[in-house]
């Protein structure tokens, strides 16, 4: 491959969104699969790349029980379209890697894999800002990031550098979501478990929309360690309904022009 010559990647993907946060933990993963299935189920047809080189959870999160792949084509699970760095390496190496290498097998993700024609493509990004995060973002063509967020200080601090990798390489941020907003009782009291509001002020100070809370449900986990998102697999859930608000609002705004994004900005 000559690295001069730009290649076209995800030739048949119309948008490309990458679901990103600073930190590990924050449930970035089940926003990815969430959303994807989400946008699925309101009849786009969609891919979902896990590209954590670190931490791949789409097999668990789907159920797949896949050998370490050698055909280009993603699996077929609930009408989406699946692929994970776990189907491709053992993710225990990828941690000794260096940055070419890293930079080497994201690329191969990128190029080597057959989507076919999609609408979207959600991709699950390693947490962080290090080189796997910049490479995908530099040539992966998105149109668009999500930044996930828990509603702490801590995890905010490093949401807030995702958002600028983003700003530095171009690519527009969608907006913030914060996770884990709050515990919801039977008698529908709302209690804050991580903080209050740190998502709002993120999205506030970078200038991007805020694109909502999710609540904390035991039942997410329970469905991503079971092989069905809770979108798909309790609809009518508080945590369903706004994962569909989510990919409402992401169709909207994947489609607006970027002008929120690309002004200068400063380094
Ligand atoms: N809103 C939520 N309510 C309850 N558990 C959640 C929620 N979001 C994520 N989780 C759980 O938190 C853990 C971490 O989420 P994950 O998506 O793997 O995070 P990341 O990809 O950011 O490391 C998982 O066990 C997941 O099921
Ligand atoms: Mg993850």
């Amino acid at each position: 491959m000559n690295p001069g010559m730009p290649q076209k990647v995800l030739p048949g993907v119309k948008q490309v969104i990458a679901v990103a946060s600073g930190k590990g933990g924050v449930g970035k993963s089940t926003v990815a699969a969430n959303l994807a299935m989400a946008l699925r189920m309101k009849g786009h047809s969609v891919g979902l790349m896990d590209a954590d080189i670190y931490g791949p959870s789409v097999p668990i999160m789907f159920g797949l029980s896949v050998d370490p792949k050698t055909t280009p084509f993603p699996v077929e699970k609930y009408g989406l379209k699946l692929m994970s760095m776990g189907f491709m390496m053992d993710p225990q190496q990828a941690v000794i890697w260096r940055g070419p290498k890293v930079a080497q097998m994201v690329q191969a993700f990128l190029t080597q894999i057959d989507w076919g024609m999609l609408d979207f493509l959600i991709i699950d990004m390693p947490p962080g800002t290090g080189d796997a995060q910049l490479t995908l973002s530099q040539s992966a063509s998105l149109t668009g990031a999500v930044v996930v967020t828990t509603p702490g200080e801590v995890s905010l601090i490093d949401a807030r550098k995702g958002v600028k990798m983003f700003r530095e390489v171009r690519v527009p941020v969608l907006g913030i979501v914060e996770n884990m907003s709050y515990f919801e009782d039977a008698t529908g009291k709302k209690t804050p478990i991580f903080g209050v509001g740190g998502g709002l002020k993120l999205a506030q100070e970078s200038g991007v929309p805020f694109l909502g809370e999710l609540p904390i449900d035991p039942r997410v986990a329970e469905c991503g360690d079971n092989g069905e998102p809770i979108v798909r697999k309790y609809p009518d859930s508080p945590v369903a309904k706004a994962y569909l608000t989510l990919a409402a609002t992401v169709i909207e705004t994947a489609s607006k022009p970027t002008a929120e994004a690309l002004p200068e900005v400063q380094l």
